[in-house]
């Protein structure tokens, strides 16, 4: 099963990925993970990406698609099927997918869009922090302010881009662009949306109903 997780900046697509790996056993492949890595290892890559992530806009379509085709191209992704987490999130990154995926047999068998008020996202956001190691995403207003991770002990730090300024920008971006991709994915019948008001057990409980009924 090849599944996306559809949602603008802060709509819980990482919290949900985490159990949704856990219980179906995908491949995850986030988009903003592997960029973010290229960007701590200053890479070439990640000095490209970093200026476009600092400021909230999208990281060129050909870079992503780039670092995607090389990711599905690998066994365990065909073997275990992929959760794509981050992308697409503009009609060319679907479309490269869609053929990327055919080239190598398989389909996207299902798209959730998880739907939260922008106001709560701004919130969320600036509240958000993540392990370093393990990649355990808290947030202040549930968890307090963590020294170190519940999970692996790793430094516990606040995302670069978790700013006021850089979260507006991303929700923009979010509806100029990645929206345009819910009509896409209704055309194509796999579109599927949960409420990500709700508590994320919630969340997940409904995104659990989704992945049961496909196929
Ligand atoms: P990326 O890392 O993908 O960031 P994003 O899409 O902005 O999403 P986030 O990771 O911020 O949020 P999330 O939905 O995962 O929420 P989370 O679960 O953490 O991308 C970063 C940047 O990389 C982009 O801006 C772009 O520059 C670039 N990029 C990445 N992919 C790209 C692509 N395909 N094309 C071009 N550029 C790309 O939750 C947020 C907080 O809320 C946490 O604190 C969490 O604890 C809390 N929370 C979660 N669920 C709930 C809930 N139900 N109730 C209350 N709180 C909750």
């Amino acid at each position: 099963m090849n599944v996306m997780l559809l949602g603008a900046a802060g709509a819980g697509k990482g919290t949900q990925a985490t159990r949704i790996v856990d219980d179906y056993g995908l491949v995850h492949l986030s988009t903003g993970d592997i960029l973010r890595k290229a960007v701590a290892d200053g890479t070439p890559l990640g000095m490209e990406a970093k200026r476009y992530m600092d400021s909230g806009a999208l990281v060129p379509d050909e870079v992503v698609i780039g670092l995607v085709k090389e990711r599905i191209s690998q066994p365990d992704a065909r073997e275990k099927g992929v959760l794509f987490d981050g992308f697409p999130r503009t009609i060319p990154q679907a479309e490269a997918l869609g053929t990327a995926l055919a080239d190598i047999g398989v389909a996207l068998d299902v798209v959730v869009s998880i739907e939260v008020d922008p106001e709560a996202i701004v919130t969320r956001i600036t509240s958000r922090r993540q392990c370093r190691g393990c990649g355990k995403i808290f947030n202040v207003a549930t968890d307090g302010e963590l020294e170190a991770c519940t999970e692996c002990g790793g430094e516990v730090y606040q995302r670069d881009d978790d700013t006021e300024q850089t979260v507006r920008a991303r929700l923009e971006a979010y509806e100029e662009q990645t929206s345009k991709l819910i009509p896409y994915y209704s055309e194509h019948g796999t579109l599927h949306t949960v409420d990500g008001n709700q508590s994320p057990d919630a969340v997940y409980a409904g995104i659990r109903d989704i992945l049961n009924g496909v196929g």
